[in-house]
């Protein structure tokens, strides 16, 4: 086929290892690419979407009251944690790696990672090991960080995982003319989603020496979801089940709000436990979707797998997922799009695949300033590379905050902030325009603080608000 030629000749413009590394990813494009060509209509036929049955959606409560064990290090040294590490800081206008962005008291998404295993190991003398998922994005810069945890009781691994190309949205052709990163050519590539973590991982050879060391699960999930710590009590319920039973994949989902309409959820599909993402809902059911009675619960991407079962849907070619087509612009105008798997999707393929609904404070990813500013005020304390909400909090839900667009970037947000105001009882925070906060701040109920284009509105150090709207010079 004609793709298969312009892979070629991308091909002929590597060599040596790196040629054996873009062979191995032209193979698993070609793949994706052919499933898409073939693929015709929607995903799923909105009738035969099911509720899924009553067990098979657990609530944390009922796994968690089993209690724990004499021998929690039995369990712990079976456990690999994987964090998800392809993605860049760009969203929040930070150059490289999102993991590498301070998050709290100076530590990154990393470092506080790193700690919550570390203590783990120190706490019970286990052996957990960290696997990060890098892309090409990202490898470069964590290795050279990676250094730093040398001396920690953690063993840090890596694995790369895909680079595809980017297609031309009409003719279906790559739009790099080489593999060169530099330059304008970087941009012809990506990493196809995190439903790749399968088959790197199998392919860089870390799956099968992780098995040889006894391993037998992975705990999976965003490097950004500041609240998915390895959970001893999922962990247990897991490596207990009797055989033949074997829980091969745990989805922890949570009750939806308002605020997470976009998210995936689980729902029975010819036989199967299966997610369902807004991607794959015909136009007409959308809003169905969206509400939160039908479908109560979504996807937090914390997910805990058999290290065999992947081990043999891989071989067994057998590990199937729903591709997301991602539609992108490229800086000189040309439409491309891009296609994707995402992890939780090969749920369908796993034996006695189970949700579990977790507390919401296992989902608090920080994918803005907005969530940024919560986890770095007095909401939270840090313990051993762990967030916990303060117990001074009266309610147990986070405030809504809302920061403008002058606050997106993490390098002008922090500036804007001479401390990170007390936000104990703070309900709701809308901030717009060019706004400062001195020392001391306090907020408290509902704060909006709006300036007008053209002005700029000084928070003097010190000061309460508390029911407040202010705009301009005119305060409320
Ligand atoms: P994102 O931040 O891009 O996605 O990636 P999201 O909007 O939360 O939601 P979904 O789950 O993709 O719908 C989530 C995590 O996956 C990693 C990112 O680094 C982040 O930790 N990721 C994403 C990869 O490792 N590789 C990819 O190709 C994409």
């Amino acid at each position: 086929s004609s793709m298969h030629i312009e892979l070629g000749k991308l091909l002929d413009t590597t060599k040596g290892a790196e040629k054996e590394v873009a062979k191995k990813d032209f193979q698993g494009f070609e793949k994706l690419f052919h499933r898409f060509l073939q693929v015709k209509g929607p995903s799923v036929e909105w009738p035969k979407i099911q509720r899924p049955p009553e067990d098979s959606i657990q609530p944390y409560d009922k796994i968690a009251a089993r209690g724990l064990p004499e021998n929690v290090a039995d369990s712990l040294n079976k456990l690999v944690v994987v964090k998800l590490n392809g993605g860049l800081g760009t969203s929040m206008g930070c150059k490289g790696p999102k993991s590498l962005i301070s998050v709290r008291n100076e530590n990154t998404f990393l470092d506080l990672t790193v700690q919550q295993i570390e203590h783990l190991n120190k706490t019970y003398k286990t052996d957990v090991p960290l696997v990060l998922m890098n892309s090409f994005n990202t490898d470069e810069d964590t290795k050279k960080i990676l250094q730093k945890y040398t001396h920690t009781q953690v063993k840090i691994h890596t694995f790369n995982q895909s680079r595809y190309p980017r297609i031309n949205k009409e003719s279906l052709l790559p739009v790099s003319t080489n593999m060169s990163m530099t330059g304008s050519t970087a941009e012809g590539w990506y990493p196809p989603g995190h439903g790749d973590i399968y088959a790197s991982f199998y392919n860089s050879g870390l799956l099968d020496q992780l098995i040889a060391e006894g391993k037998e699960y992975i705990f999976v999930s965003n490097i950004d979801n500041l609240g998915a710590t390895v959970d001893l009590h999922i962990l247990h319920h897991l490596v207990t089940q009797p055989n033949g039973k074997r829980c091969e994949f745990v989805m922890e989902v949570t009750d939806k709000t308002r605020a997470d309409v976009k998210g995936g959820t689980l729902i029975e599909y010819a036989g199967k436990l299966r997610l369902l993402e807004i991607a794959q809902v015909p136009k007409a059911h959308v809003d169905e979707f969206k509400s939160v009675t039908k479908f109560k619960i979504f996807n937090t991407n914390n997910l805990w797998i058999s290290l065999p079962a992947i081990k043999r849907l891989q071989e067994q070619n057998a590990m199937d997922m729903e591709i997301i087509v991602n539609p992108k612009t490229l800086d000189g105008g040309q439409n491309v799009i891009q296609l994707e798997t995402a992890v939780g999707a090969a749920i369908k393929c796993f034996d006695n695949a189970l949700g579990i609904n977790v507390p919401r404070s296992r989902f608090l990813p920080v994918k803005t300033t907005s969530d940024l500013l919560l986890v770095m005020s007095n909401l939270y304390s840090l313990d051993a590379g762990s967030l916990t909400m303060s117990p001074k909090r009266e309610f147990p839900t986070t405030p809504h905050v809302k920061l403008g667009s002058s606050f997106t970037k993490v390098q002008e947000y922090l500036m804007r902030f001479e401390s990170i105001p007390d936000m104990l009882e703070l309900d709701h925070l809308t901030v717009s325009g060019d706004v400062t906060f001195g020392k001391n701040v306090s907020l408290k109920g509902t704060v909006i603080i709006i300036a007008n284009h053209g002005d700029r509105i000084d928070i003097p150090a010190g000061s309460m608000l508390e029911n407040k709207i202010v705009s301009g010079n005119l305060r409320i």
